[in-house]
């Protein structure tokens, strides 16, 4: 019986794999892995069913005087500026990860992967909550059903000691009641300052690690896999 390989992997993640395989096949792909990377980026920002479109976003949570605790979680990339090396996603100003981002200086770290390509990206920055026009345009785009995040009366997180899970009821509103949503809403933008990019190829694994400066300069090479 044939297999059917559409079945195991999505199009958009045998996309992304083929992308990288060619650029692989070229005479000079150390002079295109970052831009690759960052067109990719892009449109994992743009599509949810980009590989890269979900990310996992790592901060440092502080547990006490001087213990320190890795914390991560799920978020969706929501926007990528290629030339300013930035990535964003949208989040309550009341979550931890907001009080997280802010007490260690910004210190974050994205992780992308998807099974079916095999290609992790690792990136390191430094993350912004903002809440200036930016934030107020992206608002303006997010639907009623995404507004939904933002309006619970208690903050996300706060424990119950309920049977039941927490009623989301006052998360059902109209369009024009959902703008009290809006004074909960930010927009994180972390400045990208450093990658590491790894595909678990079948021709032999590939690594590279790529450095960003201020000035908006690229140091790229490749790693040991
Ligand atoms: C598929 C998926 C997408 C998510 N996207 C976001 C997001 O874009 N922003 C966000 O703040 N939380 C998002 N979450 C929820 C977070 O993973 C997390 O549970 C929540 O924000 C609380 O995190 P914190 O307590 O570490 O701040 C998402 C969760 C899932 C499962």
């Amino acid at each position: 019986m044939a297999v059917r390989y559409e079945s195991f992997w999505s199009n958009e993640g045998m996309r992304l794999q083929a992308a990288f395989d060619l650029l692989l096949s070229s005479e000079n792909p150390l002079d295109g892995v970052d831009a690759l990377i960052w067109q990719s980026l892009e449109t994992g920002a743009r599509g949810n069913k980009h590989p890269w479109s979900i990310g996992c976003l790592m901060t440092i949570q502080k547990t006490g005087e001087k213990e320190y605790c890795p914390s991560g979680r799920t978020v969706v990339l929501r926007r990528c500026d290629v030339v300013a090396r930035t990535i964003d996603f949208h989040t309550d100003v009341r979550s931890a990860k907001v009080k997280e981002i802010e007490w260690s200086e910004g210190a974050v770290c994205w992780l992308f992967y998807e099974p079916s390509t095999k290609i992790q990206l690792r990136l390191h920055g430094v993350a912004s909550v903002m809440n200036d026009e930016d934030a107020d345009a992206a608002w303006e785009a997010v639907s009623l059903q995404s507004r939904s995040a933002y309006l619970s009366v208690d903050p996300p997180g706060q424990q119950r000691s309920s049977q039941q899970p927490p009623s989301t009821a006052d998360r059902l509103v109209s369009q024009l009641e959902s703008e009290r949503g809006r004074e909960n809403f930010r927009l994180v933008r972390t400045r990208v300052q450093s990658a590491d990019w790894l595909y678990l190829r079948q021709g032999g694994h590939v690594r590279a690690s790529l450095a960003y400066s201020e000035e908006r300069s690229t140091e790229v090479s490749w790693l040991v896999p």
